[in-house]
Formats: structure tokens, sequence, C-alpha cells
């Protein structure tokens, strides 16, 4: 399984990172906006920290805005790829960038349709929002399921991203059905490797050792 971070800021890049575990980055208007940083400057270094796919969106909503971004995007580091929403003007962009080799995450989606029509369109990544879909009272996880059952029958190359994680539990749910990447905010990353008996069980191992060690 594959673990993108999905942050815009440099320092949660950089501690992420320096665990040896973070294969990607997403981002999004609203986290590159909490930077108040040159956009472009900042998809660059963020590829320079993280050497893997980096998703940068585009703001633009009809078709020609979307393909003058997306390839300025792109020409900014081979790992970007570009975001594009999930609306019909969009598809249209997918399936042009694609072409001239482009890489495309489909974002904002919220049904099993959405990622079929974005596998159709021949994007690189779809990234079904599974946090949002709970928020409304759905079952997020039910969407990456179907989505993954409909690349398998197709035989789509599409990589699902799960999105819009909330805590380490749609992390264990994400893994158990076989979801091939997730993307993870900062807080959920940091939480996955902590549990309390884990520090309580240090702690008097390393407590043990001070009582047993050899008095000089
Ligand atoms: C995914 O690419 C999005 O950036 C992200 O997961 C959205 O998450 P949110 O619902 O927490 O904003």
């Amino acid at each position: 399984m594959k673990f993108f971070l999905d942050t815009a800021n440099l320092d949660e890049l950089r501690k992420a990172a320096a665990m040896g575990l973070v294969d990607g980055v997403t981002t999004n208007p609203s986290l590159v906006a909490k930077e108040k940083r040159d956009f472009h400057s900042l998809v660059r270094e963020i590829c320079e920290i993280v050497h893997g796919p980096v998703s940068a969106e585009v703001v633009a909503t009809d078709y020609e805005g979307m393909l003058r971004e997306g390839r300025i995007l792109a020409k900014i580091h081979e790992n970007v790829v570009v975001k594009i929403p999930m609306i019909a003007e969009g598809l249209r962009a997918i399936r042009t960038l694609e072409s001239e080799r482009i890489r495309v995450n489909c974002t904002l989606c919220f049904s099993a349709n959405q990622c079929l029509l974005a596998a159709k369109a021949g994007a690189s990544f779809v990234s079904p929002f599974i946090g949002r879909l709970d928020d409304a009272g759905h079952d997020g996880m039910d969407v990456i399921a179907q989505a993954m059952q409909i690349n398998r029958n197709y035989d789509f190359q599409t990589q699902i991203i799960v999105a819009s994680v909330r805590h380490p539990l749609h992390v264990v749910q994400a893994a158990t059905i076989g979801a091939p990447i997730v993307t993870i905010p900062y807080k959920v990353f940091e939480a996955l490797h902590q549990h309390p008996l884990t520090e309580l069980g240090l702690a008097r191992f390393l407590s043990d050792w001070e009582k047993a060690k050899p008095s000089k």
C-alpha cells in the first residue's frame, strides 16, 4: 500500500519524509491557501522533498482553462500530477492532458460512477473523498470497494487514492480491502505508529534496565 501525505506544509512533509514512508503528496487549493506562498514555487519545493507523484490542482473550471493551468503545472516537475475536478469539462480535460502524457488525478469524486467515468477518461489516478461522504451520512469505504471492483472487472489502470481520510481507522479499513493508495493528513499519519501500550512498555523496559545495571 502506498502512503501519500495530504498536505502542502513543508515542515510536515519533511518530518514525514524523514520516516521513509511517504510515497507521494496530494495538495488542494484549500491546503495551498493555508501556506500563504507562491503556488508554483511551493509545488517545486514539495517535489524536491518527496520523490513520488505530487498532485497540484487547477482552479479553472472550463476546458481550455484547465488545459492551460494543467500544462503549466506539469512543467514544474516531472512528478507533478494535475488534479482536475470531476465535472463534464474536467472529463474532457483529463482525456486531452493524458494524451499529452500529463498524468491526471481526478478529484472530488463521491460515487462509484464518477470513479468509472474518471477511469474511462483515462485518468492515472482518481480520488474518492471518503471522510466527506461519512460526514454526510454515507459509508465512504463502500465507494472505494465498488471502484476497486469496477477496475478489476474492466482492467482499468486508474489508481484509486483513498482521500479525505479523517482517522487511523480509515487507513486500516482501506488496507483491509486492499486499496492501493491512501492519502493521509499529517495528524493522522503521526497517529499511525502510536499506541499507549507501546509507550508504557518501553518506559517499563527502560526502567527495569536501569535498575538491573551493575553499579560502578
Ligand atoms: C485529496 O486529494 C484531498 O486533498 C483531501 O483528501 C480532501 O480532504 P478533506 O475532506 O479533509 O478536505
